[in-house]
Order: structure tokens, then C-alpha cells, then sequence
């Protein structure tokens, strides 16, 4: 357990925007500071951090909430160690009772998950140990690295290591810590045969630390040093719980400061290909790791940077096989440029002859727009064979079609359009062509796909271009968790208070008049149900609320978040804000009552419109088969939805709110 006073102080020192500012972009905006929200994928900022209250927002996704839960939104840690790692970047002294690794107290608490992580730092602080101490590292691994030029910086900063050429080493070492074979076969650090028995997975390779954005170990490639076996190259850590490839770049923790700083990245195929660039000046690279691009991993370059300059090698072979990838940028909505090196030439290769500024300087150089880097291969290589010239069209119209920018779109049609020698119109149409089949290809229940820009910009370019968003589907999936989040606000609020207007009767508390009909709703957000469950729990039993601070320290994120945003956003009104400082806050005013008595009302009404409407449509679907009207299910969502009605008109009768549909 952490001590309070470590929690407070935590709470005091940590600074939003520096620790928001490890994982986003954040631009000034008068007092405000404002960024691409890491939660949700979207194009233009909504992501908003206010240093002074020390809390994030978002008006996209409405993530919200203080720096500890950011980490722990943000990097899936649990609050102590959100706490923790605060602690740690703000040189806080942490009071805990400290437990070794083996008390069997220690081992029930920590999740599978927890233990995971720390079985990868154990693996990766060991393999850097038998590195730079034992004599086959120093001799084998250190030598090997420094023949490839790494300086002992570089080689620390991306904390390499070596496995020594023994059955299991590793496996030894972290049984007698504690950790099981089980565990370290989940990690992927351990095989397992029938015969054999367990044994480690990394044996006589150099090893690369495969890192999260929050500077944990999830995994490692491990490079063979021998040239005369037919073995592998490469052996890399499969998908584990904490490893998932397709969501992860190689270089990413390292390179992302100097991301943010150029705005842009370069992405490069090789771990070697990173640690050379890296070395040389150029910090802001990363590795797909000799796998195809995924749409994550487009997005977490997203977060970083808007551009992405791709380094291939010089073989002709490599390049067209690696523009196929680059699709799932453009949709991601990055600038995609394209560095061709010379034959005989990687990036390794390259960051050895050149260094610093001749090396930005030359990259710098050398890169071209992608689409017209595609369109010039491609169109050379058909020559004038019509159909070659065809299909090599169709390619560049597939791309172009993936592009949101419209402006952008219609400068590439021109240009295509021009370099091919046909007419804008010709090639307008085959964008539309690839628009139609990309739309065929996209399931449309995959909520984290941005939309295709509209097509009314591609078939009328001469229109006014604007970048609407497609129209709303028939139905939106209604969202009440804004209400939901206020009536708990409030009930935390004013929900001990008696009601402002009961008509006889004895006189009774907000909680208690509201709280059996709330619980009887559907709630969008169980963070808010298991909220209230907790109030109206607290409130039969010891007769008070749940306390502010006792919230905010919630294992549901969910509540701690909100209870960090009331907290956080306006104190005046903060609930239980007089109980932890000691303040005095004018008791609540009538005002305040009839806002909860309001809320509820409305929040009922939403929520009684939103089931009506989804009878309605429940109806309609009946009523279009056939043996419909038969169907007795007619019958009762007919007098569903006539109850829901009269609802309805109760609630507006006595209230006079009134909702549009
Ligand atoms: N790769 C892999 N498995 C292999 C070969 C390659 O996972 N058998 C991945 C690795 O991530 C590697 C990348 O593809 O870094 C590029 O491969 P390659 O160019 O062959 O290796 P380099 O990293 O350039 O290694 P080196 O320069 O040491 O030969
Ligand atoms: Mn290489």
C-alpha cells in the first residue's frame, strides 16, 4: 500500500501537460492546451488540457479526468501504479510497505497481468546483465554490437542484451525468483516440449527490447550471429497478453519526443535499421518490424506525428511489395513520403557514412511524395502498354481514394491525370470506382474506422469543398452518459437534501425519492450505475454520501475519473469538498434541488423516448414481414410503446420539459 502522504503529494507535483506531453502533441491555446485525443481516433483536435485545474479533457470521446487517471486510461495501470510512476518521473519518495517478491501475500495480489511485466523487466534487466558482465556476453554480444557500430549510449538507451548459447538460463534464474514456467511460457521468454520439458526461447542471439509507449518491456527479437546454420535470422517474441505486435513499433518509446518535436517520422523495416538511424542524430524513427502496417499502428504514429517518410532499401523487389502497405497511412490520415535508396544501401548502411545534420540533410533531400513516387514507378514501368497503363492507374486511384484531405485528393487527381496523359474526369471516375469498393470492404459495424471522405468532393471538384462528416445513420446510437454523469453529480451534490416540493406526506430525501426509479433504468454507463448502487448503499446503511476523496481513490476507473473531473473542474460546487478541506461551502440552495429534481426528470424522459424509439423500430421490422401483423409481438410492442407514451406526456404534463426528437 501506498501512504497518503505520497498519494497527496503526487497529487500536488504532477504536472498535466508534462505528463499528457509524454503520449500527445499539445499545442498552446490561450490558457488551454490542445492535442489529438489518444482515446479515440479522430483528425482534428478536441483533446483539451488545462494546466491551471491539472485535467485532461476530451469534447470528442469525453475521456476526461487528472494526470494519475490519464496514465491509468491511458497505459491500463491499476491506480497504484499510475501513483507510482508519477512518483518515480517527479523524484517522489514513495512510503509503502516494501514485500519481497516472495511472499506468498505479495504474489495473491498482483494480477497475472502485473506479474507478466515484471517477469519482462527481470527477463530484459537480465539479458543486459550477461551483455556487459558475463564473459561470453562481453566477448559474443558487446563485441558484435560495437563491430556494428553502436556506442555503449546507444546500446543502453535501447537497452540490448544477450542470451547466452545454454538450454535455460533465464528459465533457472526466474524460477528461483519466483515466477513459474508457466508464466515465463506466456511471456514468451519459454518453449516447451514433450521431452524436454521447459527451456528458453532466446539462446545464443543478441536481443532487442521491444518496449510500450510507457517504458515496459512487452517483448524482444532476437538476432542470430551465425552466418554458416540454415537457422533464422530473427526470432521474435510471439503474441503474449502484454506483447500484441500488430499494436506495437519498434523504436516507438525512444523516437517519440523527437516525433512530436519534427512533426514527422520515418519509418524504416529493421531493429538495426532504427538503432543506426537513431545513433546518427535522426531520433524520430521507428520499425514495423518486418511486418505488414496496421491500422494501430498507423494510429500511434497518428498520436505523435501527422507525417511519415518511409526509408526502403535500394532493391526494386522490396519497394513495390512495401507500397501496398502504405494504404492504411493515407486512411489514417497522414502525409505518406518515400525515401528510395540507392542500390546495395539501407538505412544502417547509410547511417554509417553519414551523421547529424548531413544526414537530415540528405534524407531531407531525397524524399518524395508518395503519390508521385507510386505514379512514377508505376507508370514506368508499364510504358505504353494501355493495359499495364491501366492497372497501374487503378493502383494510384485505389490510394488516392484513401486520402481525406480533399484538396489533396484533387491535386493527385490532376496530377495523375496529366502525368497519364487523360482527361481529370477519367481518373475521377476511377477513384470513385476504388471509393465504391474500399466501401465494400470496410464492414460497417467497425465503430473505429473513420468514415470515407464524402464523394461529392471527388465527382464535383468544381463544388465548395468541405469536410463534413457522412450523414448520421437512421439511427444514432443514443448516448446518455453525459446525463447519467450529471444526475450522479448532483445526487452526490444535493441528494441528502429533502425535496423542494413534496406534496404531504412526510418529507423525503432526494436519494430516496430518486434512487429506486434510477436504478431501474438501463444505464449506458456502469461506471455510473455501480456509482449510484454505492450511494443508495451508503446512504441506507450509515445515512451520508460516499466521500469525494474515497471516489476519486475508486478501483472503477470510471467513477475515480468523474470524481476526479468534479473534483478538479469547479471546486466551488465539488461534492464532500467542505468535508476534506475543512472549508465551509454555502449549504445547497433550492436551486440546487430543483436542478437534480430537472435532471432527473429529463434523464428519465431520454431514457423512456430512447426505448420508445427503439419499440418503434422493433414495430416496423415486424410489420415489413409478412406474416406480421399475425405476429403477436406486434400487439405487445404496440402497447409498449403506447405506455412509453403516456410516460411521456406524465412527465411533460408535471415538468413542461420537452424533448425534440
Ligand atoms: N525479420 C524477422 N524475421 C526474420 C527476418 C527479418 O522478424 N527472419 C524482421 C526483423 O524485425 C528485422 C526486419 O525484419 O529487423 C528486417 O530484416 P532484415 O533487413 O533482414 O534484418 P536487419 O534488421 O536489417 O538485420 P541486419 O542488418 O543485422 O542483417
Ligand atoms: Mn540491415
Amino acid at each position: 500500500m501506498i501512504s497518503r502522504s505520497t498519494i497527496d503529494r503526487v497529487f500536488e507535483t504532477a504536472r498535466i501537460e508534462e505528463v499528457v506531453g509524454d503520449y500527445v502533441v499539445l499545442k498552446k491555446r490561450g490558457g488551454n492546451m490542445l492535442g489529438l485525443c489518444p482515446f479515440h481516433n479522430e483528425k482534428t483536435p478536441s483533446f483539451t488540457v488545462t494546466p491551471t485545474k491539472g485535467i485532461y479533457k476530451c469534447f470528442g470521446c469525453g475521456a476526461a479526468g487528472n494526470a494519475v487517471g490519464f496514465l491509468m486510461a491511458h497505459d491500463q495501470l491499476t491506480y497504484p501504479e499510475a501513483i507510482k510512476q508519477l512518483a518515480v518521473r517527479y523524484q517522489i519518495e514513495i512510503e509503502e510497505d516494501q514485500r519481497a517478491h516472495n511472499d506468498p501475500a505479495y504474489q495473491a495480489e498482483k494480477s497475472q497481468r502485473d506479474r507478466l511485466w515484471d517477469l519482462m523487466a527481470f527477463a530484459q534487466q537480465y539479458y543486459t546483465r550477461v551483455l556487459w558482465d558475463h564473459p561470453s556476453g562481453i566477448a559474443i554480444g558487446l563485441s558484435y554490437f560495437h563491430e556494428r557500430g553502436l556506442s555503449d549510449a546507444t546500446i543502453h538507451r535501447f537497452g540490448l542484451g544477450y542470451s547466452l548459447e545454454q538450454s535455460s538460463p533465464l528459465l533457472d534464474l526466474a524460477t528461483q525468483s519466483s515466477f513459474s514456467p508457466e508464466e515465463l511460457e506466456l511471456a514468451g521468454l519459454a518453449l516447451r516440449s514433450e521431452n524436454r520439458g521447459h527451456y528458453d526461447r532466446f539462446r545464443g542471439r543478441v536481443l532487442f527490447p521491444i518496449y510500450h509507449l510507457n517504458g515496459k518491456v512487452i517483448g524482444f527479437g532476437g538476432r542470430t550471429l551465425k552466418t554458416d546454420r540454415k537457422e533464422a535470422k530473427y526470432i521474435n517474441s510471439p503474441e503474449t497478453p502484454l506483447y500484441r505486435k500488430s499494436e506495437s513499433l519498434f523504436g516507438l518509446h525512444q523516437a517519440r519526443k523527437a516525433m512530436a518535436a519534427a512533426g514527422f517520422v520515418y519509418l524504416v523495416e529493421g531493429y538495426m535499421d532504427v538503432i543506426s538511424i537513431s545513433q546518427a542524430g535522426v531520433e524520430n524513427v521507428v520499425a514495423s518490424s518486418g511486418t505488414a502496417l496496421t491500422r494501430e499502428q498507423a494510429a500511434l504514429i497518428h498520436r505523435f506525428a501527422d507525417e511519415v517518410t518511409l526509408i526502403y532499401d535500394g532493391d526494386q523487389a522490396g519497394i513495390k511489395a512495401a507500397l501496398r502497405g502504405i494504404d492504411i497511412l493515407l486512411e489514417n490520415d497522414l502525409k505518406v513520403r518515400v525515401i528510395a535508396l540507392p542500390e546495395h544501401e539501407d538505412p544502417d548502411t547509410l547511417a554509417r557514412r553519414m551523421q547529424g545534420e548531413n544526414l537530415k540533410e540528405f534524407l531531407n533531400s531525397n524524399a518524395q511524395d508518395f503519390m508521385a513516387f507510386q505514379q512514377n514507378l508505376l507508370l514506368k514501368e508499364a510504358g505504353r502498354d494501355p493495359l499495364r497503363i491501366s492497372s497501374a492507374l487503378q493502383v494510384v486511384a485505389a490510394s488516392i481514394a484513401c486520402v481525406g484531405d480533399p484538396i489533396l485528393r484533387a491535386m493527385y487527381i490532376r496530377h495523375l491525370a496529366e502525368d497519364a496523359g487523360i482527361p481529370d474526369a477519367s481518373v475521377q471516375e476511377a477513384v470513385v470506382q476504388q471509393f465504391k469498393l474500399k466501401a465494400k470492404r470496410i464492414p460497417s459495424s467497425s465503430a473505429s474506422i473513420t468514415p470515407a471522405p464524402p464523394l461529392e468532393a471527388v465527382t464535383k471538384p468544381s463544388d465548395e469543398i468541405r469536410d463534413e462528416p457522412p450523414p448520421s445513420p437512421e439511427i444514432q446510437p443514443l448516448n446518455d452518459i453525459p446525463q447519467e454523469t450529471e444526475i450522479l453529480r448532483l445526487l452526490l451534490l444535493v441528494g441528502n437534501q429533502t425535496m423542494s416540493n413534496t406534496t404531504g406526506g412526510a418529507p423525503i430525501s432526494l436519494i430516496d425519492y430518486m434512487g429506486e426509479t434510477l436504478l431501474s433504468l438501463s444505464w449506458d454507463s456502469s461506471s455510473c450505475r455501480a456509482l449510484l448502487e454505492l450511494c443508495i448503499a451508503r446512504w441506507q446503511m450509515e445515512g451520508c454520501l460516499p466521500a469525494n476523496h474515497e471516489l476519486m481513490n475508486h478501483t472503477d476507473q470510471g467513477i475515480s475519473t468523474m470524481a476526479t473531473r468534479w473534483y478538479t473542474d469547479n471546486p466551488q460546487i465539488s461534492p464532500n469538498w467542505d468535508q476534506m478541506h475543512d472549508i465551509t461551502v454555502p449549504p445547497p440552495t433550492d436551486n440546487l434541488t430543483k436542478e437534480i429534481e430537472t435532471t432527473f426528470d429529463r434523464l428519465l424522459l431520454k431514457k423512456i423516448l430512447r426505448h420508445s424509439r427503439i419499440k418503434q423500430i422493433e414495430l416496423q421490422t415486424l410489420q415489413q414481414n409478412p406474416a406480421g401483423l399475425d405476429n403477436p409481438s406486434v400487439l405487445t410492442a404496440i402497447r409498449e410503446i403506447q405506455e412509453l407514451k403516456e410516460a411521456e406526456r406524465r412527465i411533460t404534463a408535471r415538468t413542461g420539459i420537452v424533448i425534440t426528437h
